[in-house]
């Protein structure tokens, strides 16, 4: 897929955040806690990384000068991952009497697209599937691309008044959530925030604890006193720094507790709470992608790239279940798909066809970092449970 915008107009779109940015810092004395900064880096209307739709972000090649893309999900390597995922959409619309799926988070539309194509092949009925997108550019993609299904897909701009009856489904939204960061120095707890490079001079002389900026960059991290703790917090080694995810707890919080009937199956990168804030991984996980490359330094070509952190299972699994849901599963994404009945639906496919989906289920690739958690509402299950978590549920690993 061709990137729409020169490497000109990218440089100008990240002078004006970059700009931004300064101004929201400026305003709000000096110190911008990370979760403001990340959301601004990838959602400032017009500017932020999603917000501006480049359409190199979501693809399968990695890019070479000026084309490509910037990361592959699983929907972009191959359409069997939302074909095999439809057959647990199907099952609980059957269950439910229901006839609406609910996507956050659609990117290019590639998965609608397949839940939409499996959902007809499959002559189970689909009302309406309604999309939440965060990023306006990515509405305007994700409609060209879905155009050929008409009025059965909808936009909603907010969260739906009504109380949910739906299959809800987000593939690799969590993770593009802002999360907070919290530093322990051996001593004492901090909150990590972001300052203007040269006021952080002027405050880390006065004491406050700014890092140097690296040369040219504008901004750099800057720490505050905080009463946050992370999970397993007595665990944190000097010099640790951990990520927090209040912004996707709320967001699930808020799901379950509209979830009327239906079920929300989130896919995505991350561990339970034990692995998560495990000693080993001391320096957290927020990672940035371009290119395929990834880097370690959100504050660097501020909406020029993707921003991300892993996603702690166990703290969206307890979000869902104190706002009333009930978790239904938690597995790896290559159990979840093989359960789902990914490997009959490559009978017969061709060697490119059976690469990519292999790629899905490897355990060195998508198959084990990627994880399926699922959480249900006003569903009576069958004895054996979701079709995705027949075998090798890990729910009691949260
Ligand atoms: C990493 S992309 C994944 C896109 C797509 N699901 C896929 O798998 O290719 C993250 C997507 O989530 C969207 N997003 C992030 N936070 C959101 C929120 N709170 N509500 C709806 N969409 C959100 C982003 O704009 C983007 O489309």
């Amino acid at each position: 897929m061709p990137r729409v915008m020169d490497d000109a107009g990218a440089a100008e779109l990240s002078a004006l955040l970059q700009e931004r940015v300064r101004k929201a810092i400026a305003e709000a004395g000096g110190w911008l806690p990370f979760d403001h900064y990340m959301a601004m880096a990838l959602y400032e209307p017009g500017l932020g990384y999603y917000a501006r739709g480049g359409a190199g972000i979501f693809g399968t090649l990695p890019g070479a000068a000026g084309a490509g893309s910037d990361f592959v999900t699983a929907p972009e390597l191959s359409p069997l991952f939302g074909a095999a995922l439809a057959r647990q959409v199907a099952q609980v619309l059957r269950l439910g009497g229901l006839d609406e799926i609910v996507e956050f988070g659609a990117g290019s539309g590639a998965l609608a697209a397949q839940l939409l194509d499996a959902m007809h092949a499959a002559g189970v009925p689909v009302r309406r599937y309604a999309i939440v997108e965060l990023a306006g550019a990515l509405r305007q993609r994700q409609r060209q691309r879905l155009a050929r299904f008409g009025a059965q897909v909808q936009w909603l701009d907010a969260w739906p008044r009504d109380p949910i009856e739906a299959v809800v489904v987000g593939n690799e939204v969590l993770d593009a959530m802002p999360v907070k960061l919290l530093h322990f120095d051996g001593q004492g707890w901090f909150e990590r925030g972001v300052a203007v490079a040269a006021e952080a001079h002027a405050d880390a002389d006065a004491g406050e604890g700014a890092a140097a900026p690296a040369a040219g960059r504008g901004f750099v991290f800057a720490d505050r006193p905080s009463a946050l703790r992370p999970p397993l917090a007595e665990r944190a080694l000097p010099g640790a720094v951990l990520e927090v995810h209040p912004q996707a707890e709320a967001f699930v919080a808020t799901l379950a507790g509209k979830l009327a009937r239906g079920a929300a199956f989130f896919i995505d990168y991350g561990f339970p709470e034990a692995e998560y804030y495990h000693a080993q991984r001391h320096q957290g996980t927020l990672m940035c992608h371009r290119a395929h490359r990834s880097d370690t330094d959100p504050l660097s070509d501020t909406g020029g790239k993707d921003i991300t952190a892993h996603v702690d299972f166990t703290a969206i699994a307890l979000a869902a279940q104190e706002a009333g849901a009930e978790v239904a599963g938690y597995t790896s994404q290559a159990r979840f798909l093989v359960n789902c009945g990914l490997l009959a639906l490559l009978q017969g496919a061709d060697v490119r066809t059976v690469a990519a989906a292999q790629k899905l289920v490897a355990e060195h690739e998508m198959g084990e970092l990627f994880k399926v958690l699922a959480f249900t509402r006003g569903l009576a299950l069958p004895a054996a449970g979701l079709l995705g978590f027949r075998e090798g549920d890990r729910t009691h690993t949260l």
